[in-house]
Parts: C-alpha cells; sequence; structure tokens
C-alpha cells in the first residue's frame, strides 16, 4: 500500500469534534501498552504519528489520522489500564460508546498481545465488536518476543479462549520484523471496500 499522505487531524472525546466526511474508519482497539500506537505507526512507515511510550495509558483520546485523504485510522486509549481512576474509567466507557455509536466505523482491528491469554477486558472488547455487528480484525502483537513454537501454541491458546473457528484468522505481527505487512494492508483495505495495488 503506497502511503501518499497521513495527517494527523484532531484528538477527540466529544462527538461534536470527530470528523464530519462519511469516510471509512478502521478503529485500533486492546489493552493499554498492547501495541497500538506502534502498530499503526509502523503499517504507515511512519515514526511517532502516533504517540508510543513505555508507560502504559500514554493515549488519552481519540486520535484520527486521514491517510490517502481516504480513510481513516482511529487511535483510541488501551483498555485494563491498572492505575486508571473509577472517573477515567467511566469517562472511557462513555467515549467509546459514544463512538461506536457514532456509525463511521467500518473495520476494527482488536490487537491482543501474542505472549498473552486474552484478559476479561479483552474478552469483553471482543463480544462488544461483535454485539455492535462490526466487522473485526484481530492481531497479535510483539511476535518477536516469541520462538516460532510459542507463537504457535498462543496462537491456539487465544482462538480457544476467544472462541473462535479453527479457520477465524489471528494474524501476528511485530514492529521489528514487520511480518504479514502486505497481508495485513490487504485485508485492512478489503475490509472498508478499497481496492488497489499494494
Ligand atoms: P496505550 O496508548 O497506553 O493504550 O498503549 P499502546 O497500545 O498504544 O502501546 P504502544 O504502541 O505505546 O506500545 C507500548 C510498548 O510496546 C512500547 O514500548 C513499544 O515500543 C512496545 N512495542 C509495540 N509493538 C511492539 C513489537 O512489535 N515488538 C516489541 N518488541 N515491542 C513492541
Ligand atoms: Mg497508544
Amino acid at each position: 500500500m503506497k502511503i501518499k499522505s497521513a495527517k494527523f487531524i484532531t484528538s477527540a472525546v466529544d462527538p461534536s469534534v470527530y470528523p464530519k466526511d462519511n469516510l471509512p474508519q478502521i478503529v485500533f482497539a486492546g489493552r493499554s501498552n498492547v501495541g497500538k500506537s506502534s502498530f499503526i505507526n509502523s503499517m504507515l512507515n511512519i515514526k511517532n504519528l502516533a504517540r508510543v511510550s513505555q508507560t502504559p495509558g500514554k493515549t488519552r483520546l481519540l486520535n484520527f489520522f486521514l491517510i490517502n485523504e481516504q480513510f481513516y485510522f482511529v487511535d483510541i486509549p488501551g483498555y485494563g489500564y491498572a492505575k486508571a481512576s473509577k472517573v477515567q474509567l467511566l469517562d472511557f466507557s462513555k467515549m467509546i460508546e459514544e463512538y461506536f455509536a457514532s456509525g463511521n466505523i467500518s473495520l476494527g482491528v482488536l490487537l491482543l498481545d501474542s505472549r498473552r491469554i486474552p484478559s476479561e477486558d479483552d474478552l469483553l472488547m471482543y463480544e462488544y465488536f461483535k454485539a455492535t455487528k462490526k466487522k473485526l480484525l484481530i492481531i497479535l502483537t510483539k511476535a518477536d518476543k516469541l520462538s516460532n513454537n510459542q507463537l504457535f501454541n498462543q496462537k491456539r491458546l487465544i482462538k480457544q479462549s476467544l472462541g473462535l473457528e479453527k479457520s477465524e484468522m489471528l494474524l501476528e505481527y511485530s514492529t521489528n520484523s514487520k511480518v504479514n505487512h502486505d497481508l495485513i494492508w490487504n485485508l485492512l483495505l478489503e475490509g472498508i471496500g478499497i481496492d488497489y495495488e499494494i
């Protein structure tokens, strides 16, 4: 996929600030520190467009990035952030619910840590995507931290825990090796109904 342009458009909490055009949006969800912002930067081949941090809780707002003037990547705060206060948790749920209700999400990408069994929050997020009938792609992050054998086993366990069919796909990714980079781009574009040469 040729990235002709990738621009930060806005950070939003309130729906009144979401982009008003009707371009398709791809939302990236996952627990805090799973690697959402890193994944976005890596797919776009741009350092630090989305902010990355060693400390969980870096992304606090909905961040809209316009790609090739054609569609949006939306980086959202991670859930399961241990230090979040009750008020922050409530704000988070409200923000996510309002965003999901906004109607412009064409595709969800759920990022799961390849080394972990999905948490309660991961399972909730997965169920939430299913309940809202959004198309969903699941990516396992930080694949470089596992051997091929470990990855194979983890995929099996994660599938089991989500209750996926054998045929349903889990794709691993690593910002180091960029494994599956092109395939993931194909699926992202297919998911929003844009088809052109990668
Ligand atoms: P929040 O904004 O807190 O929700 O986190 P996030 O999901 O956006 O995670 P972020 O991209 O900030 O990455 C968290 C940490 O994981 C950073 O230290 C990244 O460098 C690291 N990381 C992300 N992807 C990979 C990967 O593929 N491999 C390795 N080894 N580290 C990664
Ligand atoms: Mg982030």
